[in-house]
């Protein structure tokens, strides 16, 4: 990846189908050419998406998945630059929070419900923080494993 510019990107959405398997197989597929990795984290209907990538090719992404139909409700919580992506070398990492879940896990979806619906910087702040902490543990569980 070098010197680009990296932007991560958190955001939130609802599916609208039965379409997790579709989606997952996108991503994969195209983001190696994008120089895209992320986590799509689930939970029910809920999609939480960290996206890392070149300032270049997140638009585009971005575009495609605000008109996606298989979700509803896109909000963008955070797009920032980032000099230490926390997903590199996942092309679309799934993690399906289930209620037998660690604490670690669950926050997120405790930070998730807390939301609300105007953006609270503190909210919007603690929701990224267990999301990156979630992908730290995958991340460290790949190293030891
Ligand atoms: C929750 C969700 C996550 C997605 N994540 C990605 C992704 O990481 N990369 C990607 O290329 N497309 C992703 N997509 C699909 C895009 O919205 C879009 O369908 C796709 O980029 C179009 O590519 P195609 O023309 O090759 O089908 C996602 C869609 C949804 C609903």
């Amino acid at each position: 990846m070098g010197r680009e510019t990296m932007i991560r990107l958190l955001y939130v959405s609802e599916s609208t189908g039965d379409n997790l398997h579709d989606i997952l197989s996108v991503a994969r597929r195209n983001n190696p050419e994008l120089g895209m990795t992320g986590i799509l984290i689930t939970h029910g209907t809920t999609f939480i998406q960290l996206l890392e990538g070149p300032k270049e090719t997140m638009p585009e992404l971005i575009k495609f998945l605000k008109t996606d139909t298989r979700h509803k409700n896109f909000r963008i919580l955070l797009k920032h630059q980032t000099q230490s992506p926390v997903c590199a070398g996942w092309t679309m990492k799934h993690h399906e929070i289930i209620d037998t879940d660690r604490p670690e896990h669950r926050a997120v979806i405790a930070a998730h419900a807390n939301l609300g619906p105007t953006n609270d910087p503190a909210r919007i702040e603690s929701l990224c923080h267990a999301v990156l902490e979630l992908a730290h543990m995958h991340a460290l569980g790949q190293k030891i494993a």
